[in-house]
């Protein structure tokens, strides 16, 4: 077999509104379900120029936002130790890739969900053209982007995607994410302005932070709230209850970080203007009334939630603030990757 093509694809990042944080032993298995809201705007894309010929020696070279990554290649090649299984070819392919994401870097906007994610869909894209199959499996995307970054596996649906077994949502699995699909038409078109309030790159990866989970003295603690928590959100999602949708999402955001805390080392994301912009937040939703919900990634960045018949009121609230940020990056609900090259010649 000899194959030659290019490929390439964006990807979106999500937000979590229940927080995967921590595993329980073996492949990337999560320590509690979780759910996100697929975004819109903040994406990667990712090109995959591709040679894959029978018995040649396997070889990747990774550009990332202009410049030769030695780490994505290590991390890609050990992913691809794990997804061989799928993708047998990849042990005699030869890829070129190219990726860049439109967001800032460090910006609290989970890159490693939108990256991994473009990636799961141009190796299958591939892998398509390879076995000539036209399916479009789904499970098998989402399971593949999991191997690669648990958060990436919520990536490849929209508009929110559940991922890990929850005995509320029989089709939930840790293997993959599904799509939920009760979702009343207020969380339809949910905007998401993202105040960064500091552009320093973390000083602990999540991966470190999820293994620091494994002696938090609050970890069966958690696993009970995040189940709890969940059965909520869907409730909420379902009936358009804002009320509800608001209480869990702050509640997850400010737990993850108490883990954090409270975890050996104490990992302390949040800056002080994290803290100042929660209770201006606050403040002003008591006074107004209006619908705001606020979350946090692994990052002292906020996302602000709130439905897009509000917009122009939050912004001027958001402008007003005496609280300084950075910038403020405009996002809402998306669907998920989509494809924007594909070409192949057989040899
Ligand atoms: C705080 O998916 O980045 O964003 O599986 O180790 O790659 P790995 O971790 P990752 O963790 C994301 C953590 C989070 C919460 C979330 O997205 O659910």
């Amino acid at each position: 077999m000899h194959i030659k093509g290019k490929i390439s694809y964006s990807s979106p990042s999500n937000i979590a509104l229940v927080k995967y944080w921590g595993k329980e032993p073996g492949d990337q298995i999560p320590m509690n379900p979780s759910l996100s809201m697929t975004l819109r705007e903040c994406k990667s894309f990712t090109t995959v120029e591709y040679e894959v010929k029978t018995d040649a020696e396997p070889s990747i070279e990774v550009v990332f936002e202009g410049k030769r990554s030695i780490d994505i290649e290590a991390k890609l090649q050990r992913w691809f130790t794990k997804i061989s299984y799928f993708f047998s070819w990849l042990n005699y392919a030869t890829l070129k890739v190219e990726s860049h994401n439109n967001f800032p870097h460090s910006a609290g906007i989970a890159s490693s969900a939108s990256g991994m994610s473009t990636m799961a869909m141009c190796l299958y894209g591939i892998d398509k053209h390879i076995k000539k199959h036209n399916e479009n499996d789904i499970n098998l995307l989402s399971n593949i982007s999991r191997l690669g970054s648990g958060s990436a596996s919520r990536s490849v649906l929209g508009p929110y995607a559940l991922w890990g077994r929850f005995d509320g949502f029989e089709n939930s699995t840790n293997d993959y994410a599904v799509r939920y699909p009760y979702v009343h038409e207020t969380f339809l078109d949910l905007h998401d302005t993202i105040i960064v309030v500091d552009k320093e790159p973390k000083k602990i990866s999540s991966r470190d932070g999820h293994s620091l989970m494994e002696g938090n003295p609050y970890r069966q603690a958690r696993i009970f709230q995040a189940n709890k928590n969940l059965e909520t959100l869907l409730y909420a999602l379902k009936e358009g209850n804002w009320e509800k949708f608001q209480h869990v999402t702050e509640s997850e955001a400010l737990s993850l970080h108490a883990l954090m805390m409270s975890s050996e080392g104490g990992m302390l994301l949040l800056k002080g203007g994290t803290v100042d912009w929660i209770h201006y937040i606050r403040n002003k939703r008591e006074e107004t009334g209006l619908p705001m919900a606020f979350t946090m990634d692994a990052g002292a960045n906020i996302h602000l939630l709130y439905p897009a018949g509000v917009h122009e009121q939050v912004m001027g609230i958001l402008e007003e603030s005496p609280v300084p940020s950075i910038d403020f990056i405009q996002d809402s609900t998306g669907k998920g990757p989509e494809k924007m090259i594909d070409e192949y010649e057989e040899i």
